[in-house]
């Protein structure tokens, strides 16, 4: 599906993608974390928003007027997160679990009980995400979660054609986990289900987003999702100081 990027809407949104970088990121594609860094880093990425991520599209969901379409890309997006229906697989969050099991983690260490422990920016960032998700205009729950909470840096060079992710196998062997932390890739059924799917509900996201905000709500859109690129800044930066990881100057922006 084309996705005009030219659209003003569209400008907007992508300018806050493309901040959606972290100082810490590339230390995560690099050997040298200890195996409790990545637990720190893990712990909060499931319990922040993959665990619960088919249940905030089901809330979005609930919350849209009826247009078929529009209910049509989230109920989709619903049925693979949380079924696996589509890529033939099972629900994203028990494949982010497999894959912290091929990682040597149990699954007791994601228990609801360490919620508790996250950093106090991440509690923020998952409160931020469950408020958004029913928040009106709808519009404004949709682009969170479809585009900021899915979406990447890569976003603008996706949709333009630029970049692609990495499919199958190829995605799978070349993964960080599997090169340098020695996850087999048999446990790495979350990144095959996702390189089979989710480019095709990008487009998806973005066009039920572009097609159905009428410019008066553009602006309720836009700050949903600033406001969520800082709170997920200040998230980035807890979790980094959890995992005891410092900037260094040259990083700094
Ligand atoms: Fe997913």
């Amino acid at each position: 599906m084309r996705v005009d990027t030219k659209h003003p809407l569209a400008e907007r949104l992508l300018a806050v993608m493309d901040q959606k970088h972290h100082w810490a990121y590339p230390s995560l594609t690099k050997p040298g974390l200890s195996r409790s860094q990545l637990l720190v880093h893990f712990q909060h990425e499931y319990l922040v928003y993959v665990r619960d991520f088919p249940v905030l599209l089901a809330r979005l969901l609930g919350e849209t007027p009826p247009i078929d379409e529009v209910r049509r890309v989230f109920a989709e997006n619903l049925y693979e997160e949380q079924t696996g229906g589509l890529s033939k697989s099972a629900p994203h969050p028990e494949l982010f679990l497999r894959m912290m099991e091929g990682l040597g983690f149990s699954r007791s260490d994601f228990d609801e009980s360490v919620a508790s422990t996250l950093h106090p920016a991440a509690q923020s960032y998952r409160q931020l995400l469950r408020e958004g998700s029913t928040r009106t205009p709808w519009q404004a729950g949709a682009a969170l979660l479809t585009i900021f909470v899915e979406g990447s840096l890569n976003e603008r060079a996706e949709l333009d054609g630029r970049f692609a992710r990495a499919k199958g196998e190829d995605a799978i062997s070349r993964h960080p986990l599997v090169l340098h932390y020695g996850c087999p890739p048999s446990a790495m059924q979350l990144v095959r289900a996702h390189g089979d799917v989710e480019g095709g509900h990008r487009g998806d996201a973005w066009s039920a987003v572009l097609g159905h905000t009428p410019p008066e709500l553009e602006r309720d859109v836009v700050l949903a999702c600033e406001r969520a690129l800082a709170a997920w800044h200040r998230y980035r930066d807890g979790v980094a100081e959890r995992m005891g990881l410092h900037q260094r100057v040259s990083e700094a922006s």
